[in-house]
């Protein structure tokens, strides 16, 4: 891919946003699986949490994460292209997304730019895919989910589909990956469709 920030009319490009709630793999898989194909122009913020819990559960530092991405801006940068709805986004993802930004992308209180990102794929109509991480949740957090979820918000926490049958933690990461991308329309081999994956167990009539 060009590393021209003008776009030709056919790459989709969207923001990633990793914020310190726990699952910075997911964030990291999916931008290695565009990095790789090249489908979309990423543009990455990393939230100063996020790049500790980026260090705590995958033993790298952001500038790694950083490598992988288009463009990547701090989160106080709002001189950056995504603090403005001018600049065209296909969409916005936060994952992991901690109750903080969670609450903050609700409100509308736009502190800092990943927030402010996400407030702008909503006020523009444009895709926003959260993946809140925490365990329980409280009465507050669902509430601010369901507060998202009504603005526009896909609410996506990360939960593996064990119909699967996953073999080991790359494969459960992996396959909420091609959700995400799936949700983003982009095409993955990591995308499962059931049906198509194990479908000798699918019960279904084939009509001719
Ligand atoms: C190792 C580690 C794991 C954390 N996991 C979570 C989590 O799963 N969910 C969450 O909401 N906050 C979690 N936190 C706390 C957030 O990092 C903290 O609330 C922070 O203020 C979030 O700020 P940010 O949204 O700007 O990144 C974790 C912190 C650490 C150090």
């Amino acid at each position: 891919m060009s590393n021209n920030i003008l776009l030709d009319s056919m790459t989709k490009r969207i923001a990633v946003c990793i914020t310190g709630a726990s699952g910075a793999a997911y964030a990291y898989r999916f931008l290695e699986e565009i990095h790789n194909s090249g489908i979309a122009e990423t543009h990455l913020v990393v939230t100063k949490p996020g790049a500790m819990v980026i260090k705590q559960e995958l033993g790298i530092a952001s500038k790694d994460v950083e490598k992988i991405a288009d463009f990547s801006y701090d989160e106080r940068n709002f001189m950056s292209p995504i603090a403005s709805g001018s600049f065209r986004l296909d969409g916005c993802l936060v994952s992991p997304c901690s109750m903080k930004t969670l609450s903050g992308i609700a409100h509308g209180y736009e502190e800092n730019l990943v927030i402010r990102a996400a407030s702008i794929a909503l006020k523009e109509g444009w895709k926003l895919v959260l993946m809140p991480r925490e365990t329980p949740f409280g009465i507050i957090q669902i509430k601010n989910m369901l507060a998202a979820a009504e603005a526009g918000a896909i609410v996506m926490p990360p939960l593996p589909q064990f119909y699967f049958r996953p073999k080991d933690i790359n494969e459960i990461i992996d396959m909420t990956v091609g959700k995400m991308l799936s949700i983003f329309g982009i095409k993955s081999e990591l995308s499962k469709e059931w049906g198509v994956e194990m479908r000798e167990e699918t019960e279904y009539a084939k009509h001719d």
